[in-house]
């Protein structure tokens, strides 16, 4: 799939290494995020987002791709398709900048996310937040995502697992 058909709205495409520099800007103005998710954002850990894959999938399954408003940056997007099944999707991250944030273009990213992996097969979006975070817990349930009820220690902290049909 083509990253482009990510949104109508805004210019969608994968991120390159050279660019973690922008991705870290845009990061570290969510401070909220990270004190639930630490440690800290740098341009290194960024690199290694960039790079992560789950067990099992290429390097072609992952988009981490930057949403663009023009020339400027306005979110972020780590996916992964067919995991942690084949008829799945994986958001491993999202975060918009926070100048743009409570205007409803986060949940019309998703939304329209959402749209165009189901038209493309696949039937259900899954992620993980971590527990406590209001900011996120929020913004997924909105977005319809429901906790399965499972959930992972890592970290010091506790990933809940949520997940929508598309
Ligand atoms: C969570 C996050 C992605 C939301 O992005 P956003 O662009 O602000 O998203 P929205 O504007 O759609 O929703 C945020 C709030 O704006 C409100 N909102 C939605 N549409 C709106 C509109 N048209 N006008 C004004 N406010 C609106 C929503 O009600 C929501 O508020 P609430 O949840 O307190 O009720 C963003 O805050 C973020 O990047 N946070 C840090 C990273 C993070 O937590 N990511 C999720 C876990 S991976």
């Amino acid at each position: 799939m083509d990253a482009a058909l990510f949104s109508t709205r805004y210019r969608v495409r994968l991120l390159s290494p050279e660019e973690a520099p922008q991705v870290a800007a845009l990061c570290r103005g969510n401070p909220l995020f990270y004190r639930y998710c630490p440690p800290f954002v740098t341009e290194e850990r960024v690199l290694a987002d960039m790079r992560a894959l789950p067990p099992g999938k290429q390097a072609e399954d992952k988009y981490y791709a930057g949403f663009f408003d023009g020339d400027r940056l306005i979110a972020v997007l780590d996916l992964i398709l067919g995991y942690p099944d084949e008829s799945a999707a994986f958001v491993g991250f999202f975060m918009t900048d926070a100048s743009i944030q409570n205007r409803g273009i986060g949940s019309s990213i998703i939304g329209e996310l959402c749209r165009t992996l189901k038209e493309a097969g696949y039937r259900e979006a899954r992620l993980g937040w971590v527990k406590g975070n209001p900011q996120s817990a929020r913004f997924w349930r909105r977005n319809g995502f429901r906790e399965t009820g499972a959930s992972y220690e890592t970290d010091g902290y506790t990933v809940v697992i949520a997940r929508r049909d598309l």
